[in-house]
């Protein structure tokens, strides 16, 4: 080629993989994951959810052993989420002092001090209709679902949850959740809202997990269009006021360009929720050999850490922190 023509040459940072590494712009750390897990009443229970090969629902006998190994990959946080067959139209059981999640986060926490438990404060997965807040009407009332919410976050607190997570989408629950936590002298506890989520089709295999499928309707009054990308900022600016600590953007994958937005526009933590079908999907794909799993999903949750997010919550977290082990 004739020395005259002026190109640049971008090929010369990527020649080998040192040089690659070296370049490298994003990075998936252990640390930054947040692994979820099904908790289910009763004894020696470790049921894989169909939906989700790799998942299981796991009663309170068998959690240590799993929270144990997941710590041992160095794993810092869980985020529980229970199954249970005694529901209400209230969702009793999501702020009973022996609620599920009140009696994993006492257990893990006496087990595992320094692991940190995010409690993801929600009606739906107690409720005899399924959806995340109580019934009127045919539809969610927001303001009495708040002060059940806010039972709930509290509740959470007491257990030794280190983190509330809210995730029912009413408007005010982080302004009620905070001024109930204070009030309860857990002013020190942080709120991780779900503060832009989506009312996704990607909850599928979710909702097998945890038993919360909405028994009518669906929660589009609630959750938002996936066709809005203002109303994201909208929902981000009213939580960061109301006193969150960290925004959830959820799901992730084809969501990007939200993550990116709240990354952009606001100055908290920003997490990734990286939900069951997308996790499903590629579980799927792998299993009929059509990709390559793990090239697939490092590829997949490092676009959301290029996107901007900080954490992700990710099925795969006990996947990745092996594969990132074995290629240290
Ligand atoms: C509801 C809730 C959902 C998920 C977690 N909590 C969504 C829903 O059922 O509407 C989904 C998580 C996932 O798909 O991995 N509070
Ligand atoms: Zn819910």
């Amino acid at each position: 080629m004739s020395q005259s023509i002026n190109f640049k040459r971008h090929r010369r940072l990527r020649s080998s993989n040192a040089m690659r590494s070296m370049v490298r712009e994003h990075h998936l750390r252990t640390e930054d994951f947040i692994y979820p897990i099904f908790v289910i009443e009763g004894e020696n229970i470790k049921s894989e959810v169909p939906s989700m090969p790799g998942v299981y629902q796991l009663s309170f006998d068998l959690l240590l052993d799993e929270v144990k190994e997941v710590f041992e990959l160095g794993i810092r946080s869980v985020i529980f989420f229970g199954v249970v067959s005694e529901k209400d139209e209230i969702g009793t059981g999501a702020f009973a002092e022996d609620g599920i999640i009140q009696q994993a986060t006492r257990l893990v926490k006496k087990e595992f001090p320094e692991l940190l438990v995010v409690a993801d404060t929600c009606l739906c997965e107690y409720t005899s209709h399924g959806h995340c807040g109580v019934i009127h009407n045919h539809d969610v009332d927001n303001d009495e679902s708040l002060q059940l919410l806010a039972k709930t976050a509290v509740s959470q607190a007491e257990a030794g949850a280190d983190i509330i997570a809210p995730s029912n989408m009413m408007d005010g629950f982080v302004a009620v959740i905070r001024q109930a936590l204070d009030e309860a002298g857990y002013s020190h506890i942080p709120i991780m809202s779900y503060a832009v989520k989506y009312a996704s089709a990607y909850y599928g295999p979710f909702r097998d997990a945890a038993d919360s499928t909405p028994q009518f309707g669906d929660r589009k009054t609630y959750q938002m269009d996936p066709a809005n990308r203002l109303e994201a900022l909208r929902e981000a600016e009213s939580d960061v006021a109301e006193g969150a600590d960290f925004l959830i953007v959820k799901p992730a994958m084809s969501y990007l360009d939200i993550v990116r937005e709240v990354r952009d526009n606001f100055n908290l933590p920003v997490v990734a929720y990286n939900v069951s079908g997308e996790y499903s999907m590629v579980k799927a794909a792998a299993q009929n050999g059509w990709i390559d799993e793990k090239a697939l999903v490092m590829e997949k949750l490092t676009s959301m850490k290029r996107a901007g997010a900080d954490l992700i919550i990710t099925y795969f977290a006990k996947d990745v922190a092996k594969w990132l082990k074995e290629d240290n």
